[in-house]
């Protein structure tokens, strides 16, 4: 039932090429340059019309609403919130008829996602899903929604969930953008092409996994982590540092790397490794900036660069690259050395990597 592998999160991260395709195949036609999902086209006018979206969701699914989060304002230019669902049912948030909320889960069981739901729904909103586990209970109390289509994820530690979060989240926000006429024909088209692409390049992205093993035994017996992104990647500093906590016990927090300066630089020294997300565009010199901070107070730098890339490589202590492509859709490609990093750092501490302690695949309760 493992395929073939040693758990099910690794079974799962090799997954994400073809769970990714899964997630666009039907619904976006590239030669056509046409993307379709039938809930939101029956639900267009509220989209178009919403004065804003809010997402809830927590943990993994949290940080793929961050992500979305820049997708939509930067393509669709809709404001976008992004809520804990548990910090959203209890504030008393002001919501509307004109609000449209996206609830995003992979079970389709969370609790506290749940309850956000029903909050909205009783205010008025236009509630839409995004969900992996068909027919669950967000699934059906939403008003409409969409599929992820991962398959089953077993692991604890989301991973594939996560990538096709990603990937019908930009689905979503290019339609929209089209619809809403903030995108050119060309750049909507270029988009598809580079969508189209990503599964290929995850899987390049999988080859690194040797090498990322070296990486993960040098580190697998400090204490602590850090994890920098700036951007489209801040959200993905954040995946990267949860996913280490989880399965490996290790402490790690995740940053916008510029605010390393309001505080957590006090905490580097030759102990400290810091994963930092450094990809070509997306504030590359900014990036480069930050990593020179880190190097002068002795810090170790995992990078993970764009292929080809040499000013990182000539800081860093340690690179790993991704293939190259939109700022946008960066996130589905440096996820993945994330993901390989913590699942063999918690192999070589001999972690339960599918089950590990304290933790449920569904949180049932809150
Ligand atoms: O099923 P959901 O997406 O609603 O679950 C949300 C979180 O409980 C979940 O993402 C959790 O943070 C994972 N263990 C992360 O790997």
């Amino acid at each position: 039932e493992k395929g073939g592998y040693d758990h099910f999160m690794l079974k799962e991260i090799y997954e994400q090429p073809s769970a990714i395709k899964d997630t666009y195949r039907g619904r976006m036609l590239v030669d056509e340059a046409i993307i379709k999902m039938a809930g939101v086209e029956d639900n267009m006018k509220k989209f178009l019309n919403a004065n804003r979206i809010i997402i809830v969701a927590c943990g993994t699914s949290w940080h793929a609403g961050l992500v979305a989060e820049y997708i939509f304002e930067d393509l669709a230019r809709i404001p976008v919130e992004v809520e804990y669902a548990s910090e959203f049912r209890y504030r008393n948030p002001v919501i509307t008829e004109k609000d449209v909320v996206i609830a995003i889960s992979q079970s389709g069981e969370t609790a506290d996602t749940l309850a956000a739901i029903k909050l909205a729904k009783s205010k008025g909103a236009f509630v839409f899903g995004v969900c992996n586990v068909v027919g669950s209970s967000i699934a059906r109390e939403t008003n409409a929604g969409a599929y992820t289509h991962a398959g089953p994820e077993i692991g604890v530690a989301s991973t594939k969930a996560f990538t096709t979060q990603i990937t019908l989240l930009t689905l979503i926000a290019l339609r929209l953008a089209r619809a809403n006429g903030t995108i050119s024909s060309s750049d909507f088209r270029h988009h598809l092409i580079e969508l189209e692409m990503i599964p290929e390049k995850v899987k390049k992205t999988l080859e690194s996994e040797a090498h990322i093993k070296m990486i993960a035994d040098i580190y697998k017996d400090v204490h602590h982590f850090l994890y920098l992104g700036r951007g489209y990647n801040f959200p993905v500093a954040l995946e990267g540092a949860l996913k280490l906590k989880e399965i490996s016990y290790i402490h790690a927090e995740g940053y916008p790397a510029a605010e390393m300066k309001h505080g957590p630089i006090a905490l580097i020294d030759e102990n400290m490794p810091i994963v930092v997300i450094a990809t070509k565009r997306g504030h590359y010199e900014k990036v480069v900036s930050n990593i020179q901070e880190i190097k002068s107070r002795k810090g170790k730098i995992i990078g993970i660069v764009t292929e080809g890339d040499v000013e990182v490589k000539a800081l860093a202590d340690h690179v790993i690259e991704v293939p190259e492509t939109l700022e946008s859709l960066s996130p589905l490609l440096t996820t993945i050395p994330l993901q390989l990093l913590s699942y063999h750092i918690a192999v070589m501490l001999n972690r339960n990597v599918d089950q590990p302690r304290n933790l449920a695949k569904s949180v049932t309760v809150e």
